[in-house]
């Protein structure tokens, strides 16, 4: 039996999750939340869907012994690799999974050539494909970054460094998308850049905000809204005590 006043549970593979714990603090300011970003394995999106699994299973299992009445799994290549067994293993508790705002930019842009930017993991599991075929109207281009998110780790998301990455990688796009879906949690951070890159006719959609609007009906749905004190508790495997610092910069960061 869960009660209002236990936590809501965010997890990612690391500090990329805080971009969704963002828009669920603005949605429900007065809730309880606990953040536990898995740095010390970050990057999950290269591993095998089996690591991820692992990883993922590890800390559910962690953080849903600590008095959890809903798990936001604020990562998309965790909830692409584990979102379903998460749910077999833990029926009784409220499993909200992130993925690409797909819908979002395919509502916008029924027949729009759509970018996707998303790890390895995300674009190979059978439940993105899944996700496209639902949408026949759009074009679709796949744009990998995959050190981006290593970046982000690393503190850079608006600089120098960032730009460096991103420029070859979206170059070829430029002008010619309608919208680009940000796919990974991490990505958001760097949005101001990627806005820059593939020029201002390109709307940049991400899955933060319908994430966190669909944790607040589940939530409401079972009477389990709280009333505040709103409290956040920010937790990560990385030993490094810079990473927490540099959680609270993200969560600071206009987007
Ligand atoms: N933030 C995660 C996502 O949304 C992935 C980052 C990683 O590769 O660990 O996909």
């Amino acid at each position: 039996m869960h009660t209002p006043k236990e936590y809501i549970a965010v997890f990612d593979s690391g500090v990329g999750g805080i971009s969704v714990l963002k828009e669920l603090i603005k949605l429900m300011p007065k809730e309880r939340y606990l953040y536990f970003g898995d740095s010390a394995n970050a990057p999950y999106g290269s591993r095998s869907t089996q690591q991820v699994q692992d990883l993922t299973m590890a800390a559910a299992d962690m953080l849903l012994k600590r008095g959890v009445k809903a798990l936001v799994v604020a990562c998309n290549t965790a909830t692409a690799a584990a979102i379903t067994l998460l749910r077999q293993t833990y029926p009784d508790t409220i499993i909200i999974g992130i993925e690409p705002a797909l819908k979002l930019a395919a509502d916008r842009f029924p027949s729009g050539h759509i970018g996707v930017m998303a790890t390895e993991v995300t674009l190979r599991e059978e439940k993105f494909h899944q996700q496209v075929e639902r949408f026949p109207g759009i074009r679709l281009s796949t744009i990998s970054v995959p050190d981006l998110v290593g970046l982000v780790e690393n503190g850079h998301w608006g600089d120098a460094p960032a730009q460096a990455l991103l420029e070859p990688a979206l170059a070829p796009y430029r002008g010619k998308l309608d919208a680009v879906v940000l796919g990974c949690t991490h990505y958001p951070f760097a949005a101001g850049i990627i806005r820059k890159l593939l020029g201002e006719g390109t709307a940049v959609l991400d899955g933060g905000e319908g994430t966190a609007r669909e944790t607040q009906r589940r939530l409401a749905e079972q009477n389990l809204l709280y009333d505040g004190p709103g409290e956040l508790q920010l937790e990560n495997s990385a030993s490094d005590s810079r990473i927490l610092q540099l959680c609270m910069t993200l969560l600071e960061a206009k987007l």
